[in-house]
């Protein structure tokens, strides 16, 4: 079987042959964010199923494309599209692309989500930094051997979202008169919806916002020694405090803010 190194290894090799070989930035577009890739310019989009080791995306609202090119002066890979563990992907295939980021040097990741709020203040259309997460999946994307030129066996979590980063997103909004709520993210498995017992757990564990992606990648991106952006996308009211939950509310809430999304993301960049 073929190490993780060599698998990395085939897949820049391709991406290599096609134009992709330094990148500063990696980008990960949630649900209904994907959009923002439009704006790449130079762009040179690869689906999926074309590239060697990576998995094909299931999940509506998500295009399945690698977005290589400028955005906002800086070199970025845009993942149009993520792999999420519910799909039933092993947590090494749905952090793979951030492997795949990392192998060409990019030195920071920028993660979105869409996310149900949990802390009572924040509204729908909310926009959220994420400043710490609370890993709720039940595993851990590094468990197994660890290859260790790719990072330590213990990876320290104390600052994996980059404060830097999210100082600069705060002046950002502010500047641009963007409400940005802040907050700590849990990430649950899925494909369920929490239940509002899961949801009043969450509150008192410390959540402010809860989802299904992220925390996996955000995990192999500390391993990797990337620097972390994260902004959520609070797109319901987490279960128990609005009446139903449903996949459309969570695309239309992203279709509503997606100008101001894009634009704080595209600004931020451009100071980090
Ligand atoms: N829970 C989990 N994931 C989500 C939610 C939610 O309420 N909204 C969008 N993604």
């Amino acid at each position: 079987m073929k190490t993780l190194s060599e698998k990395l290894q085939e897949t820049t090799d391709f991406l290599a042959e096609k134009g992709i070989k330094e990148v500063s930035f990696g980008l990960i577009l949630g649900s209904g964010l994907g959009e923002l890739a439009e704006e790449i310019e130079e762009a040179i989009a690869i689906s999926y199923e074309e590239i060697p080791n990576f998995p094909v995306s299931t999940v509506a609202g998500h295009a399945g494309q690698l977005v290589y090119g400028t955005l906002s002066g800086k070199k970025v890979l845009a993942l149009q599209g993520r792999f999420h563990y519910y799909e039933g992907y092993s947590m090494e295939t749905v952090t793979y692309p951030v492997r795949v980021m990392a192998a060409l040097n990019a030195h920071s990741v920028v993660v979105t989500n869409a996310s149900g709020g949990v802390n009572e203040s924040f509204e729908p259309g909310d926009l959220m930094l994420i400043t710490d997460h609370l890993n709720f999946t039940g595993t851990n994307p590094l468990i197994g051997a660890n290859e260790e030129n790719l990072g330590p066996r213990f990876p320290d979590m104390s600052q994996a979202y980059t404060m830097d980063y999210r100082e600069k997103a705060k002046e950002v909004a502010n500047e641009k008169g963007i409400h940005m709520k802040e907050g700590v993210y849990m990430g649950f498995s899925g494909p369920t919806y929490e239940t509002p017992a899961e949801i009043r757990m969450a509150r008192t564990l410390g959540a402010d916002a809860v989802g299904m992606s992220t925390v996996p990648e955000v995990i192999v991106a500390v391993h990797n020694g990337l620097k972390v952006l994260g902004i959520s996308c609070i797109t319901n009211l987490a279960a128990g405090m609005q009446a139903n939950l449903n996949h459309e509310e969570v695309v239309e809430t992203t279709q509503r803010v997606k100008a101001e999304f894009k634009s704080l993301i595209k600004e931020t960049l451009a100071v980090l």
